[in-house]
């Protein structure tokens, strides 16, 4: 990592990056404000009418607003904002990556290091396509099966792919809001074969430099083996598997908690973990929602439309999606919810992140509010609710 000591080369190379075509996005982050509602700016390419643009999004608390800008509007905004509201900015480049830090007395500290993002160098649908993973010379992905000798991927893991290259962008762009500076620790609960595991090790590992520690807990001994094994030939140090249930599995204490896919309520065994172990962060994209689709029982104006089988399904996922996330707000977790990959790639996209805020939740609000959804439907219990509520867990009040 070099050093580097001039803003005005930072946004340089940001211009020279926009014309050359190897600008890949930028981030303002770590306001200066903490009151500020504005939590980022984001920067990345568009080409809308064959005319190089930037999709700029303002990420606001609770939403975000995108505009479309010109190179000029674009510096003007960077100019306005860096080093005043917003203390930080990260550069992605196929070239290189350079960070820029502010310190209390506004002076920057600028570095520039490798590459950690791959541009394909095509637009496509305005965007241009990038990937955090890298497959060239990757030993995991070869033994886990998601890609050839020579570094290809396995056309019937490109789904798969996708999602867990989608999944780590999420996690990077939590951890840039608010990059941390100890060593972290994260739990990927039913981890099965290990693919985001290793691919969100490696890129906080080799490209964010961070010292972290990620345990996978899986139920089934062989995967576990097979990714202990895979583990310790990739020379991934921080990096572990333990086989037993997510319910069984102790924390004490945890920086962050991942889940792809855990089946039905084992997803709320992976957040009931997080929560009990006042995790910084809880992101989880979710499986199956059997528990509540059983439970069921609509007496109200959606009766007659909930006589279709697919729209209690649907019903379902959103009740069940929905409650998680006001369950998390309850114990004091700012959430969003959303698609994280288009429904070619999954039909199971629905990903919840929370991250733990200082601003304390309106416990008796939040309760009502759940009481009442529950009621209008039906549902007896959530089996998340209830693990919280039997353990004692307290809310975040
Ligand atoms: C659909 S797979 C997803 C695996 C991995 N997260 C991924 O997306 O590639 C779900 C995994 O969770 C494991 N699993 C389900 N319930 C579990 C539980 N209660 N405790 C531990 N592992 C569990 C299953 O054995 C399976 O490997």
């Amino acid at each position: 990592m070099n050093e580097l000591n001039n803003i005005a080369g930072f946004i340089e190379s940001f211009e020279s990056s926009h014309a050359d075509g190897t600008f890949i996005k930028l981030t303002l982050g770590k306001k200066a404000l903490k009151s500020s509602t504005l939590n980022n700016i984001y920067l990345r390419p568009v080409l809308i009418k064959d005319e190089k643009l930037l999709s700029v999004v303002f990420r606001h608390q609770t939403s975000d607003i995108t505009k479309n800008m010109s190179l000029p509007e674009a510096l003007l905004l960077i100019k306005e904002h860096l080093g005043k509201d917003f203390l930080a900015a990260s550069l992605f480049t196929s070239k290189e990556d350079i960070q820029v830090l502010f310190n209390k007395k506004r002076e920057a500290r600028i570095f520039a290091s490798k590459p950690s993002l791959t541009a394909l160098q095509e637009f496509d649908h305005d965007k241009i396509k990038r990937r955090l993973i890298k497959t060239e010379g990757s030993i995991y992905l070869q033994k886990l099966g998601l890609t050839t000798s020579d570094g290809k991927i396995i056309p019937s893991m490109n789904d798969k792919f996708r999602q867990i290259d989608k999944y780590i962008e999420i996690v990077d762009s939590n951890l840039k809001e608010n990059f941390p500076d100890k060593p972290f620790a994260i739990a990927d609960m039913g981890s099965g074969k290990g693919y985001l595991t290793f691919a969100l090790y490696d890129h906080l590992v080799n490209n964010l430099k961070m010292e972290v520690n990620i345990t996978g807990v899986e139920m089934r001994q062989n995967l576990v083996d097979l990714c202990n094994r895979t583990a310790r030939e990739s020379g991934f140090d921080g990096l572990s598997f333990v086989q037993g249930t997510i319910g069984d599995y102790k924390i004490e204490k945890i920086d962050m908690l991942i889940a792809l896919h855990a089946c039905d309520t084992a997803t709320d065994d992976a957040i009931f973990k997080g929560i009990s172990a006042d995790a910084g962060y809880i992101i989880c994209a979710p499986c199956c929602q059997k528990q509540i689709r059983n439970e069921m029982n609509p007496e109200n104006e959606m009766k007659p439309i909930l006589k279709h089988g697919i729209f209690m399904e649907r019903q379902a996922e959103m009740l069940t999606d929905g409650l998680r996330a006001l369950i998390l707000e309850k114990y004091g977790y700012q959430t969003k919810a959303f698609e994280f990959i288009s429904t070619n790639h999954t039909p199971k996209n629905v990903m919840i992140v929370g991250r733990k805020s200082p601003v304390k939740p309106d416990v008796a609000k939040i309760t009502g509010q759940i009481h009442q959804i529950k009621k209008a439907f039906g549902i007896e219990k959530h089996y998340l609710e209830e693990l919280l509520d039997k353990n004692g867990v307290g809310s975040g009040q």
